[in-house]
């Protein structure tokens, strides 16, 4: 499963690129308005950093327009991904993105027939959005579980990414589930790697190799 961080931060994606596990990157409207930048310079950047996929999110509602806006995004670099939401609008821009060579992420999904639909025009990434899911009561894991064995019955190659992440545990989860991609938030990307026990194990062997060296230069 490949590990996204799902931000605009340039930033947050510096700090996470250094350790060498970052498979690319989720932006959307929300978290680009958030940086109070250009959206095209914000992209530039993130495009320039992360050789892997970026998704850049379209904000037009009606189709042509929709299809207008993500032939320019994608055309900001090879390694950008058009997001485009789960309406009808969506698919038949989306389609036609598809269509063209251009790869497309659905987001916004948040049932198994939205992701059929989402595979069925030829999608290269399908968005169920977890988190959002659990906020209203519903669970948001049994979503994405249901969504990578249709998605494996049905041989779709679309990528199912977990979206809307909250904690560690979903990332864990979503690996047993079978996600290509997790995308998540900063904060969560670092909780990944602590862990108490590493912390203590190391001060004790930096303790006790500090003992040893004391003790080398008490008998020299
Ligand atoms: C995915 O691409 C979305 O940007 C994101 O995961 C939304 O998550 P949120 O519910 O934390 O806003």
């Amino acid at each position: 499963m490949k590990l996204f961080l799902d931000t605009a931060s340039i930033d947050e994606i510096r700090q996470i690129n250094r350790w060498g596990v970052l498979g690319g990157v989720t932006t959307n409207p929300s978290l680009v308005a958030k940086e109070h930048a250009d959206p095209d310079r914000v992209w530039k950047e993130i495009l320039e950093e992360v050789d892997g996929p970026i998704s850049l999110e379209t904000t037009e509602l009606e189709a042509d327009a929709m299809y207008e806006q993500g032939v320019g995004l994608a055309q900001m670099a090879p390694n950008a991904v058009v997001k485009v939401p789960m309406t009808p609008e969506g698919l038949t821009a989306g389609k036609r993105l598809v269509t063209d060579g251009i790869r497309i992420n659905v987001t916004l999904v948040f049932s198994p027939a939205q992701a059929i639909l989402a595979a069925e025009i030829g999608a290269y990434i399908v968005s169920p959005f977890l988190g959002r899911l659990d906020d209203v009561g519903s669970d948001g894991m049994d979503l994405l579980r249901r969504i990578c064995e249709i998605y494996e019955v049905q041989e779709y190659e679309t990528n199912v990414l977990a979206a809307s992440l909250r904690h560690p545990m979903h990332v864990v989860e979503s690996a047993l589930a079978g996600a290509d991609i997790a995308t998540m938030p900063y904060a969560v990307f670092t909780q990944l790697v602590k862990h108490p026990l590493t912390d203590i194990g190391l001060d004790k062997f930096l303790q006790d190799w500090k003992v040893l060296h004391e003790e080398l230069e008490e008998g020299a």
